[in-house]
This record gives structure tokens, sequence and C-alpha cells, in this order.
């Protein structure tokens, strides 16, 4: 059978492998892979490179992706006749497409045009429907936490209180557990649970019992009184520009309590670095269970993983939801901040 794949959205760590799997296992049982270039552009340009076992090898363990990426909407543009025509024209008989909810909502589409689609749950935000796991949260975690950590001295040396400011654009799990990883005394997530009072006063508590500087994680979807995004930029997704609200934090900090924080927002690094091994075996699942899904004639679904097992739901039911964190979960892990 003749496969394509592309890669959507934001990257994150562990698509490299997942392609450099999906290539071996595909070239073993007699398949023939090729790869789009910047997610759904490609499929407009017709730009494609082949992938296989040996041209994939090289990028094995690498952040990034090796075939580019692209907030790049076809159906917004009105150019879902050339995605269907260079998949024609290609002879593809399978399309994989890893990405985000923007980047799978277009794979849905294509699903119901008829064709053969997979989808894989792709975004260091972690917040998929339907599957406990998105490819790249490992990492970003890994990541934001040795980041924290590596400063947290560095405030005590200076007696400064900080706010780090994560990515997480509706749900919280990179900044919850950043937090619970990190001597952080409070946490702020999208899902509202610690609110900036609660937040303020177990900063002030910290500082009390210990003596210590206190820290503070941010995810960069809260809403914050006196930060403002409607003039923000907007996406080809109608997503818009988050990052910045631990200003916001930080300077309704320094007017409450007379001392300035230290401010750091980690953005993009939680995309790069060499992708923890949970990440990597995530990879391999996801690209077995996609080729699995394929061979057995089904389409219009995303793989996934549900009690540690690879699993599939429909790509229609995965749609315009947010895998947020639970609210009783997140109360549980607030309760054990520093
Ligand atoms: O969707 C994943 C994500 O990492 C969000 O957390 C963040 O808001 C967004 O990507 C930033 O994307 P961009 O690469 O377009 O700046």
């Amino acid at each position: 059978m003749n496969f394509a794949v592309l890669t959507g959205g934001g990257d994150s760590a562990g698509i490299n492998d997942f392609l450099y799997f999906l290539a071996h296992r595909l070239e073993k049982e007699g398949h023939h892979l090729i790869g789009f270039h910047q997610g759904w552009l490609g499929l407009t340009t017709d730009q494609a490179m082949e992938i296989n076992k040996i041209n994939s090898e090289d990028f094995r363990f690498t952040a990034g992706t090796v075939l580019g990426t692209a907030r790049k909407n076809p159906l917004k543009d009105g150019e879902i006749d050339l995605v269907l025509a260079t998949l024609a024209k290609r002879n593809v008989d399978a399309l994989i497409v890893a990405g985000g909810d923007d980047t799978l909502g277009v794979a849905a589409h294509l699903a119901q045009e008829g064709l053969k689609v997979v989808g894989v749950p792709q975004t260091i935000d972690n917040d998929l429907w339907g599957t406990e796991r998105t490819l790249g949260f490992a990492t970003a975690v890994t990541r934001a936490v040795s980041s924290v950590n590596s400063m947290v001295n560095s405030n005590i040396a200076h007696d400064r209180d900080m706010i780090v400011e994560v990515m997480g654009r509706k749900a919280g799990w990179i900044a919850l557990s950043t937090a619970v990883n990190t001597p952080a005394a409070a946490c702020m997530c999208p899902e509202g649970r610690m609110d900036w009072d609660e937040a303020l006063q177990a900063m002030e508590r910290y500082r009390r019992l210990t003596g210590k500087p206190a820290l503070a994680i941010v995810g960069e979807g809260i809403e914050m009184e006196g930060f403002d995004r409607s003039q923000k930029a907007v996406d080809a997704f109608g997503n818009v520009e988050l990052r910045g609200v631990g200003h916001a934090v930080g300077h309704k900090y320094e007017e409450l309590t007379g001392r300035k924080p230290r401010l750091q927002i980690l953005g993009y690094i939680l995309r790069g670095g060499t992708p923890v091994v949970a990440d990597v075996e995530l990879a391999a699942t996801f690209a077995n269970h996609a080729v699995d899904l394929v061979l057995s004639g089904r389409s219009g679904e995303m793989v996934s993983l549900l009690g540690n097992e690879p699993n599939s739901i429909p790509l229609k039911e995965v749609l315009g939801k947010t895998r947020k964190v639970g609210l009783d979960y997140l109360e549980n892990q607030l309760k054990l901040l520093a």
C-alpha cells in the first residue's frame, strides 16, 4: 500500500521517532511511505519526500519534525480540492495525520469524504479528548521541570520570588506536572481551581514558613485581570496567541507585596531536547497501532492510549472537546505543593 504522513500544528519531541517507527514497520511489511512537508500546506503544494528506515534513522531521538509543520487550514482557505488532487496524483491509499485538534479536524473531514485516514494525538499540551497521553507531553514536562529546578538556587541566592509561565492553551497538564515536580508553592491552571488570591496566599505562606523565596507556575491559558488578549495575533484555526500572561501575574504580585518577582516564560524550550523514554515508547505504540488500524480496514479514527494500552476513538468524537485536568485530581495535587 502507499502510505503518506504529515505532521501539523505545534511540533513536539517524539515526532521524528514516530516517523522512524512508521517507516520501519511499513518497509518491513512491503509498503511505501511518503511524508508531506509542512502539514496541510504540503498537500496543497504537493511537496513531499520519501521516508524509509535509513533516511529517518538519523533523526531518531531529535526534537522538531523532519517534515516541517505549519498552521495551515485548507478547509478555511477553500483548498480541500488541492489536497484531494495531490492525494490522487500520488496514489495515496492511506494518510496518517499527527497533530492536535486543528490538524485532526482536517483529517476528520477527509475521512468523511471517503479517504482512508488515521489520526495520531501529538501536542505538548496533552489535552486531546480520548487519550491519556499525547506525543511530546512527557518531554515537555521533563524540560519544564529541569529548567525550573535549575533556577531555584539562583532565586534563593538573590532572595527573589519567581513566576514561571508554561505552555498549555486550554488545559493545565504541563503547569500542574511542573508544579508538583518543583518546589512551587502555587500553580494557576486554565481549569481555574487555584485563583489569584489563593496563589498569592500560598506564596506568602511558603515565604513565611521556609524563609525562602516563593515560586509559582502559571499556565499560559489562564485568565488574569489586566491581561487583555483582544489585540493578540490569531492563527489559521482561530487560536489567539496566549503567551505573556505571566507578566500580568508578576505585576500584580509586585503591586500587592512590594517585591518584584523574577519572571520566566519557558515557551518553545518545552518542545526541544531529546525525547524522553516515555515519548519514544509512545511514538512506537502509536506508529504500530496506526498501521494496524489501516491494515485492518479502519479509517476516521485516532489512535490513543487508554489504561496504558493502545486504543482508538472516532475522530469526530475527539474534535471540539478538550481533555482538561479533572477538578478533583487538580485540587488534590494542589494540596501537595510546597
Ligand atoms: O498547541 C500547542 C501549543 O504548544 C500551545 O501550548 C501554545 O499556545 C501554542 O502551541 C503556540 O503555538 P505557536 O507555535 O503557533 O506559537
